[in-house]
């Protein structure tokens, strides 16, 4: 396991779409007192396009890539709280590199990510008939995302406040 600073980041957040990564990620930073850093938003800085934008125009393989190496690059470079792409846990290697992380599973049901993702804008793997598509990947991805995970922490009917809250105390439950 990762000290809590100086190798690594302090918690990398993994789950579908709509588990909140993002939000919880940036609360949780500020309970750390750390910055967050988000791969999707990195993949985007780096390409001077948005996501979709790349799915549409280069392809999911040619976004694939840049979010392993998004990852790998964040993973080794920052010491806050660190999010990745829903994803981002398909690719082997990136599982590999997670290994001796804290990883936090954020688990979602299928109302609460449906919700969560509105009409899912911006988000091209869910184009077309988006609540079947959120339950394809829910019901593939949930044992990934569990194999790499060092805690889960479920967020339907939680507010992000308090999903931050919860992710830390499992975290502190792992250290003690
Ligand atoms: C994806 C999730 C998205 C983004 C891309 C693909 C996925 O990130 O990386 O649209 O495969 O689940 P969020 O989980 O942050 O929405």
């Amino acid at each position: 396991m990762s000290p809590v600073s100086g190798a690594g980041p302090v918690a990398v957040l993994v789950g579908p779409m709509g588990s909140g990564k993002s939000t919880v990620g940036a609360l949780l930073a500020t309970s750390y007192g750390v910055r967050a850093r988000d791969t999707d938003t990195d993949v985007e800085a780096l390409e001077g396009r948005s996501i979709s934008d790349i799915f549409v125009e280069s392809g999911e393989e040619h976004f694939r890539a840049l979010e392993r190496s998004a990852v790998a690059t964040a993973l080794a470079e920052h010491d806050g709280v660190l999010s990745l792409g829903g994803g981002a846990v398909l690719d082997a290697a990136t599982r590999d590199l997670l290994v001796g992380h804290r990883v936090v599973f954020l688990s979602v049901g299928l109302s609460e990510a449906v919700k969560r993702v509105g009409l899912g804008a911006g988000r091209p793997l869910l184009f077309g008939n988006m609540r079947a598509q959120v339950k394809k990947l829910l019901d593939e991805r949930a044992p990934i995302y569990a194999s790499v995970a060092t805690v889960t922490v479920d967020t339907d009917e939680t507010a992000p406040e308090d999903v931050a809250v919860r992710v830390r105390a499992a975290l502190e439950a792992v250290d003690e």
